[in-house]
């Protein structure tokens, strides 16, 4: 979704400002622009389309100034075009301001503001917070956008420059991510610490209803209420190699390689074989209350929402505990009624989306207990829950989300069975478990070994335009999630279903123009899957088979077969999504989509 990046320093601001919006464009765009104050004047730059349009328009030009704001604009409020994108201004053009979120209320204020003499000139919400930060300044630009604030409703991170207030920029926030960068030479301020982490990796969370001015040497956060406030320095764990490319063409593939890695990281210090307990440090702080919980909810959205629904089938394998997986944008809606002692699993890479964030603050409010694993550090999930895991998975830039689904998995079955050993599952269970996660990461650099013949499977079924994904039990999420890779960057409609509600509908749609994917490894409703196969191979439909290593029984039944190695049934889903993720990968390569910014999406989804 929309990206901010802003500059105050000693430096020239314009290719700061470039390189950020470059950094964030794996977020989703349709447009960017940028505004830059050189003491006496501010002049802005937008365009339609990718940052390179901009570059274009931008070269040649002699742009000076040490202060500057810049956004990539992801349309809500208008159609993307060059007078809807930011930075946008008020009247006189001394304003300029950049916003993610939406202002609820802009009808209103929009109606009133041009009573009062306002000229719009674009269809944004964005336009309202120029025009009433032009009224409401009086030298003074942090107390303009604090009286500001208290006019507008929605949600907001956003950041202002003033003509006559040359020397500051002043940004807040309300619901939508804002973070400090301190540097060398200069404050940054973004949405997104890749913005900044080529300058900087010392940063400030800045956190709802908070307001902060940023000069070149200095920064100052205060409340709504003009409270001043003193926030730790937090150090980002990854740096600039993290967000290259690395030699891969796109980042899902460099992603998708990457999980053995993200996966050592996952369990890296919390297995403790001999004693078959893993060690999950961060949920100690709510341990004594934890253990004893019968009710967990796990709340998630996309590709995280399966993973939860993995995670469900986990749990109830390995413990005693009643779980629940839930939608973020549906549960935040319901009439909650929690058990006693319910504690809520918030499941997010970035820890910002704005549905899973509105979700665990209604649980709370009913009394729920509240955990999360998340990726992002310091993100508003992180801070907004009592305790929880980290990923450390390092930055997921692809839109389309796959180190984090394996390594979620890993997680929540490293929870599960924290869970688990302290209720009925034996000390050789633990064990057994342990040792099967420890071969993971191996095991999914068996199954990349076939990327080549994935490809070639890719190239094979690429043009066929409707697809069918089926799985049961763990491995339903699995074909859910790679229905959705597919959908996400090829474009191709396809569909996930649980193999035994075939027969309830999808069957019909089967002929020799329709692939299906079945993920079918050995386990205990393998004999079910295979009956499946048969009923699609009885009508003609052909059948790319994910099964376990051996299987020659399936050979003989389908089209195209992908190996997995064999592992526990529980954690089968983390090896089984991988050739999803290839096939989904190479098809798009073959449509020639845009891989790791599909058009429509964003990476992270801060508004509802
Ligand atoms: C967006 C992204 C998905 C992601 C989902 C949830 O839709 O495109 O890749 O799975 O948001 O994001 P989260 O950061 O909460 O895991």
């Amino acid at each position: 979704m929309c990206g901010i990046v802003c500059y105050v320093g000693n430096k020239q601001a314009g290719p700061i400002l470039l390189e950020g919006l470059r950094q964030l464009e794996y977020r989703g765009y349709d447009s960017a622009g940028l505004a830059i104050q050189d003491g006496n004047n501010i002049e802005c730059y937008r365009s339609k389309g990718k940052i390179a349009a901009l570059e274009s328009r931008l070269e040649g030009l002699d742009i000076k100034g040490t202060v500057g704001i810049a956004h990539t604009r992801w349309a809500t409020h208008g159609e993307p075009s060059e007078k809807n994108a930011h930075p946008h201004t008020n009247t006189d053009k001394n304003v300029f301001v950049i916003h993610n979120g939406i202002i609820e209320n802009y009808y209103f204020l929009k109606k009133k503001l041009k009573k009062n003499g306002a000229r719009f000139r674009s269809d944004t919400d964005t336009e309202i917070l120029a025009h009433l930060i032009g009224f409401n300044y009086n030298g003074d630009l942090n107390d303009a956008v604090r009286k500001t604030m208290e006019q507008v409703e929605g949600t907001f991170g956003l950041a202002v420059i003033h003509k006559n207030s040359p020397d500051e920029i002043v940004i807040a926030r309300r619901g939508s991510p804002l973070v400090i960068g301190i540097g060398e030479d200069g404050h940054f301020a973004a949405s997104d610490v890749s913005a900044m982490v080529r300058y900087t990796n010392k940063v400030v969370h800045i956190q709802d209803n908070e307001i902060a001015t940023l000069t070149m040497d200095n920064f100052s956060i205060s409340t709504a209420q003009a409270k001043p406030i003193n926030r730790k320095t937090e150090t980002v764990e990854w740096g600039t190699e993290d967000t290259e490319l690395d030699g891969f063409p796109h980042y899902m593939l460099k992603e998708i390689f990457e999980q053995p890695d993200t996966i050592k990281n996952a369990i890296r210090g919390r297995l403790e074989q001999g004693e078959g307990v893993p060690k999950l440090g961060g949920i100690m702080p709510v341990w004594d209350s934890l253990k004893e919980s019968r009710h967990l909810v796990i709340v998630a959205c996309g590709t995280s929402y399966y993973a939860g629904s993995v995670g469900k089938y986990v749990f109830e394998k390995l413990t005693e505990i009643d779980v629940q997986v839930e939608l973020a944008s549906e549960f935040r809606y319901r009439k909650l009624n929690f058990a006693p002692n319910t504690f809520i699993i918030a499941l997010s890479q970035s820890g910002e989306t704005a549905d899973t964030l509105a979700a665990i603050r209604e649980a709370k409010r009913k009394g729920a207990r509240l955990l999360g694993i998340v990726n992002v550090v310091g993100s508003s999930i992180s801070r907004e829950t009592e305790a929880g895991v980290y990923n450390h998975a390092g930055p997921e830039i692809g839109v389309a989300s796959t180190k984090i689904f394996t390594s979620q998995l890993t997680i929540l079955t490293l929870m599960a069975l924290l869970l688990g050993r302290y209720q009925n599952l034996s000390l050789t269970e633990g064990v057994e478990a342990i040792r099967a996660i420890q071969s993971l990461p191996e095991q999914v650099r068996e199954v990349l070994s076939q990327a080549n013949r994935i490809e070639a499977i890719a190239e094979k079924y690429c043009r066929y335009n409707n697809w069918l994904f089926l799985g049961r039990k763990y491995n339903y999420p699995v074909a859910m999630e790679g229905a959705l890779k597919l959908k996400e960057v090829s474009y191709i409609h396809a569909e996930g279903y649980p193999a035994g509600e075939m027969k309830h509908g999808p069957i019909a749609l089967i002929n020799p123009e329709m692939p299906t994917v079945a993920i079918v490894p050995k386990d205990d409703i393998y004999e079910k899957m295979i009956s499946n196969i048969s009923e699609i191979k009885a009508r003609k439909g052909k059948v790319i088979a994910i099964v376990t290593e051996g299987d020659d029984k399936i050979k003989e039944l389908a089209d195209d077969v992908i190996e997995i190695p064999p592992t526990l049934q529980f954690l089968n889903p983390i090896l089984t999504v991988i050739p999803c993720q290839l096939l989904a990968y190479y098809c798009a390569g073959f449509l020639n989509r845009e891989i790791d910014k599909p058009r429509n999406l964003a990476k992270s989804v801060t508004v509802e």
